[in-house]
C-alpha cells in the first residue's frame, strides 16, 4: 500500500487525513495518510527517511513550505513563483518534485464551487505572508482590473506586489490607504482570524454585489466574516473550500485521478460543529 503524510508543527488538528481518506474510498484508491508533527529544523532529515523508505508524497504545512522549496529536486511554475511548496512526489527516478496547489486551490473553490466571477473584479487581498504569496499568481490569471495587497506592514505588501507585477496589475499598501476605495471581491490571507482579531478596514468598501472570502476557516464564522455580514456583503464564505480543493489537486497529482470535492466539503463540514 502507498504511503502519503502531512508534515507540520503543530498538525494535531489537521482534516488532511481525514480528506484524503474520503478521496480514497471515493476513487476506489488504495493508500495509507497520516499527520506528522516534525520537529523544527528536521524537515529535510525526515523527509528524506520518508521517501527512501517508499513513501509516495507529501503534503507541507506551517512552517515548513520553504523547507519543502529547497528540499525539491524539481519545481512546478506556480511553486516556484509562490516561493513556497505544499506538495511533494516522489518520481520513478527516485528524484522529488515540488508542487504549490494552495492557489489553484482558493480560485477552484470561489470560483467554481461558489460561483464568484473575479475577472474584471476589483480584488483586496490582506496580509503580504506566505499564505498570500501562494495565491498570488494564480489569483492574477482570473483575470480582474486590479489587485490590492493591504498589509499592517506597507513595505512588505508593495515589495510582494512588485514581485507579481509581471502577471497583472496588482499593487501593495497599507490598510490607511483604503479609505475611499471600493473593491468586489476581499480575499482575507491574514492571520489575524486565528487570534481573532480583524484587520482595519474602513466601512463601505465593499461594492453593491461584493463578496467576502476568509482563507481561515472554523466552527464559527471568523471576525473578518462576521465583519463582512455587517458590510452587506453579498456574499461570505470561509476557506474549508479551499482546503478540499488544494487537497484535491495534490491527490491528483500523486493519483492520477480527480476526487469530487463537493461531498467532502460537506463531510469536513460536518465534522467542525
Ligand atoms: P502566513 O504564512 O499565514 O501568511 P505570516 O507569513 O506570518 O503567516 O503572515 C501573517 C500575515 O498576517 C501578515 O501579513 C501579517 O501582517 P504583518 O506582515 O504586518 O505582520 C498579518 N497579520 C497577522 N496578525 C494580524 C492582525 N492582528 N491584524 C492585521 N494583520 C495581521
Amino acid at each position: 500500500i502507498d504511503h502519503y503524510a502531512v508534515y507540520g508543527n503543530p498538525v494535531k488538528h489537521s482534516k488532511s487525513p481525514q480528506i484524503h481518506a474520503a478521496f480514497a474510498e471515493q476513487t476506489g484508491q488504495q493508500l495509507h495518510y497520516r499527520a506528522h508533527k516534525v520537529e523544527l529544523g528536521r524537515f529535510a532529515e525526515v523527509a528524506t527517511q520518508f521517501f527512501e523508505h517508499g513513501g509516495k508524497g507529501l503534503n507541507i504545512t506551517v512552517p515548513f513550505k520553504l523547507d519543502a522549496f529547497e528540499f525539491a529536486d524539481q519545481l512546478s511554475g506556480r511553486a516556484r513563483r509562490a516561493g513556497a511548496v505544499n506538495t511533494l512526489a516522489i518520481q520513478e527516478d527516485g528524484t522529488i518534485y515540488g508542487d504549490n496547489t494552495d492557489g489553484v486551490g482558493l480560485v477552484r473553490d470561489i470560483h467554481d464551487n461558489l460561483g464568484w466571477d473575479m475577472q474584471d473584479r476589483r480584488i483586496l487581498v490582506l496580509g503580504a505572508g506566505g499564505a498570500v504569496r501562494g495565491i498570488l499568481g494564480p489569483l492574477l490569471k482570473q483575470g480582474p482590473s486590479h489587485v490590492l495587497i493591504a498589509n499592517r506592514t506597507e513595505e512588505k505588501a508593495q515589495k510582494l506586489a512588485q514581485q507579481f507585477e509581471k502577471l497583472g496589475k496588482i499593487a501593495g499598501g497599507s490598510y490607511a490607504g483604503l479609505a475611499s476605495a471600493q473593491f468586489d471581491l476581499i480575499i482575507n490571507g491574514t492571520s489575524a482570524s486565528m487570534s481573532g482579531d480583524l484587520p482595519p478596514l474602513p466601512s463601505h468598501i465593499l461594492s453593491n454585489d461584493g463578496c467576502a472570502y476568509d482563507m481561515m476557516y472554523g466552527a464559527a464564522p471568523t471576525p473578518f466574516m462576521r465583519w463582512a455580514a455587517g458590510e452587506t456583503a453579498w456574499a461570505v464564505s470561509d476557506g474549508l473550500g479551499m482546503l478540499v480543493e488544494q487537497a484535491a489537486e495534490s491527490f491528483c497529482i500523486w493519483r492520477g485521478v480527480r476526487p469530487d470535492t463537493k461531498p467532502v466539503i460537506e463531510l469536513i463540514r460536518q465534522s467542525l460543529s
